[in-house]
């Protein structure tokens, strides 16, 4: 059966989402686009959507499922309005600006019986999918530390509404949640607590670099670094076991490498640096001839960004359960909230669940 989607928000990523359900999305067609701003009106006319005039108009519309894309600050009035019209609902992350928020859309999803939920479009990226290979092939052992980081430099607009407090902005909201929610997909194990630095470098009201560090039960930190004044960039992933480490370059992973130990730990000291004003033992790595390198675990099929729309058109259907869980989207924004408030406080914030 083709379904019926609506696009609220015709800015950078809902013209993005209409483009591509069109080409890409064989059992969804885009019957109507609605933007508060009648310029975004016109583009998407231009672009050859239906469109409509007013949220009640497009209401309306026999739409069956809607994808909202505005500002952060209207997710949740629009994804409540949208399920209790009778509509199912992809919303662009964040889901909402807080936990209370979320709650209470999910309260109406379980009351409508309508799909609720977010576009966690990162978990198809290639550097993160073989992230996860890395980790759930066991390939490093017993994990004990992992990195996650994203550089640019080159800001926030200044004008715009990711600049802006009230809007949701910030980096946290923006990024932050994309990289919490690959960590805590990929890490099986409940999260304990939250440690994070928030900056605002060059924005006034909000983040523009955020720092986060999740610890987990088993004692594994895995920390994620988002910097958009950054002029030099480090690998996206860094993650180390007790049997080797593992590093991903690149978005797309094509470039990285896994070396693991052979032999662990020495009996007596092998070897020894010397620097201007000292030595260390301590220091001295291995030669490479003592670990065993191996390729990156590329997955059988590269990930499809397709699988998103077709699991939820599934989970309408009643065939599948839905990829992107209300228990995930609940957890992710504990700990985003958690990290707001071990910045705001300076202080380690404990996580429950
Ligand atoms: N998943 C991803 O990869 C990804 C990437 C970029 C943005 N996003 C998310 O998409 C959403 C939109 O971001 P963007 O970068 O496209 O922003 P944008 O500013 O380019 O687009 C937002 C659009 O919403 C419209 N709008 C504002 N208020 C509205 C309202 N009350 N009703 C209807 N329309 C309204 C604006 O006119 C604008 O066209 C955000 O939630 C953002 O976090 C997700």
């Amino acid at each position: 059966m083709k379904h019926k989607l609506g696009v609220i928000g015709y800015g950078t990523m809902g013209s993005w989402h209409a483009e591509n359900v069109r080409n890409r999305i064989g059992d969804l067609d885009v019957a109507a686009v609605y933007d508060i701003d009648k310029e975004k009106r016109e583009k998407a006319k231009a672009d050859g959507f239906s469109v409509c005039d007013t949220a009640e108009d497009f209401f309306k519309t026999d739409i069956d499922l809607v994808l909202i894309a505005t500002p952060n600050n209207f997710h949740q009035y629009y994804s409540i309005m949208a399920m209790e019209k009778g509509k199912n609902v992809v919303c662009e992350k964040p889901a909402c600006l807080s936990v209370e928020e979320l709650e209470e859309v999910l309260a109406v999803s379980r009351k409508t019986g309508k799909l609720y939920t977010v576009h966690q479009n990162r978990r198809f990226d290639m550097d993160y999918v073989i992230a996860k290979k890395i980790i759930s092939e066991g390939k490093l052992g017993k994990l004990f530390m992992m990195e996650s980081r994203l550089y640019s430099n080159r800001g926030f607009s200044k004008g715009g509404w990711k600049a802006k407090y009230e809007t949701g902005g910030g980096l946290l909201y923006d990024w932050g949640i994309h990289m919490l929610d690959q960590i805590l997909e990929m890490i099986p194990e409940n999260p304990i607590s939250v440690y994070a630095d928030l900056h605002k470098v060059y924005m006034q009201e909000v983040d523009d670099v955020c720092s986060v560090t999740i610890t987990f039960e088993s004692g594994l930190t895995a920390r994620f670094l988002c910097d958009l004044w950054c002029h030099i960039k480090e690998a996206r992933w860094h993650i180390q076991g007790d049997k080797g480490t593992a590093v991903i370059y690149d978005w797309f992973g094509q470039q990285g490498k896994i070396f693991q130990t052979t032999d662990v730990g020495v009996e007596e000291s092998v070897g020894c640096i010397y620097t201007h004003n000292g030595l260390s033992t301590s220091m001295y790595s291995r030669p490479i001839q003592e670990l065993n390198e191996l390729p990156l675990p590329l997955p059988e099929n590269p990930p499809r960004w397709e699988e998103f729309y077709e699991n939820v058109i599934d989970a309408i259907e009643g065939k599948a359960k839905q990829i992107v869980t209300h228990e995930q989207i609940l957890k992710d924004m504990k700990v985003l909230m958690a990290a707001f408030e071990s910045a705001n406080n300076q202080k380690l914030v404990k996580i429950s669940l």
